[in-house]
């Protein structure tokens, strides 16, 4: 398994946005983490990546408790993530804010011109290339979540969590997204993508997760959580089998 959350909880003040919520996730995998606003759903990547330590549970990753790891040691273990609001450094090139996640990330490299090499390589498999010497803060906010993930690629990571990264793309664009991220599993990287996508996200997830008010209410293959009553009810709604 390569990540392991055992009754996991975050509490802010009297709210319980994650409650008590274990899962595993084994290596090479698509999960699609999935629920209604609030559900819980960043605050568990807030969790996994250590913005904050768990109020309760822990969480082990490549086979170590990492619940009380710092986040930048996460990051050079080799989880990364993309945000939900994307923003990258704007006054800094294209290439330049790439080059922060090989910087930073798994297995760093330190010389500036060797990372923007291999940055490169990152912005190429995205498809931003051809801006690399461009601002950050002229890209438009499909560019800007291009960005986001080639930068979380430069890090090298074994787990990469994106965030609602097909929010606000066109169907053609979500079309393009969504083979991304398959290349990028069949790279050999786990991924856990938080979607309000849902027909994307079954797709190509291998497991789904739904959290519903921080709790896991369902978890299973694409096919069985679709006719699971009680996540219909809690989000679904229709919307599958419309
Ligand atoms: N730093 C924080 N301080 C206080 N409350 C927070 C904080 N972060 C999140 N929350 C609350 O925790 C709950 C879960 O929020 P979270 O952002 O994890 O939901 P989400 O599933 O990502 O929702 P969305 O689909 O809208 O992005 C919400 O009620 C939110 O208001
Ligand atoms: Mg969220």
């Amino acid at each position: 398994m390569l990540l392991n959350l055992e009754g996991v909880s975050k509490a802010f003040k009297g709210l319980k946005a994650v409650n008590s919520v274990s899962t595993r996730l084994e290596e090479g995998k698509i999960l699609g983490l999935i629920g209604p606003n609030g559900a819980g759903k960043t605050t568990l990547f807030n969790l996994i990546t250590g913005v904050y330590p768990p109020t309760e549970g822990k969480i082990f990753f490549d086979g170590k408790d990492i619940t009380s790891v710092a986040p930048h040691a996460r990051c050079w273990m080799g989880i990364a993530r993309t945000f939900q609001l994307v923003r990258p450094l704007p006054e800094l090139s294209v290439l330049d804010n790439a080059a922060i996640g090989r910087v930073y990330g798994r297995d760093p490299i330190r010389n500036r011109s060797k990372a923007e090499k291999a940055s490169y390589e990152t912005l190429e498999m995205v498809g931003l290339a051809a801006r690399a010497s461009e601002k950050a803060k002229s890209l438009t906010l499909v560019d800007r979540k291009r960005l986001e993930l080639a930068r979380a690629l430069a890090a090298k990571p074994k787990l990469l969590l994106l965030d609602e990264l097909l929010a606000g793309l066109n169907p053609s664009e979500v079309l393009t997204s969504m083979a991304l991220i398959q290349s990028i599993r069949d790279m050999g990287i786990t991924i856990i993508m938080v979607e309000h996508l849902v027909k994307a996200v079954f797709g190509i997830a291998d497991q789904i997760v739904v959290l519903s008010a921080g709790e896991l209410i369902a978890e299973g293959t694409p096919a069985e959580i679709a006719c699971n009553e009680s996540v219909i009810d809690a989000y679904l709604g229709r919307s599958l089998h419309a």
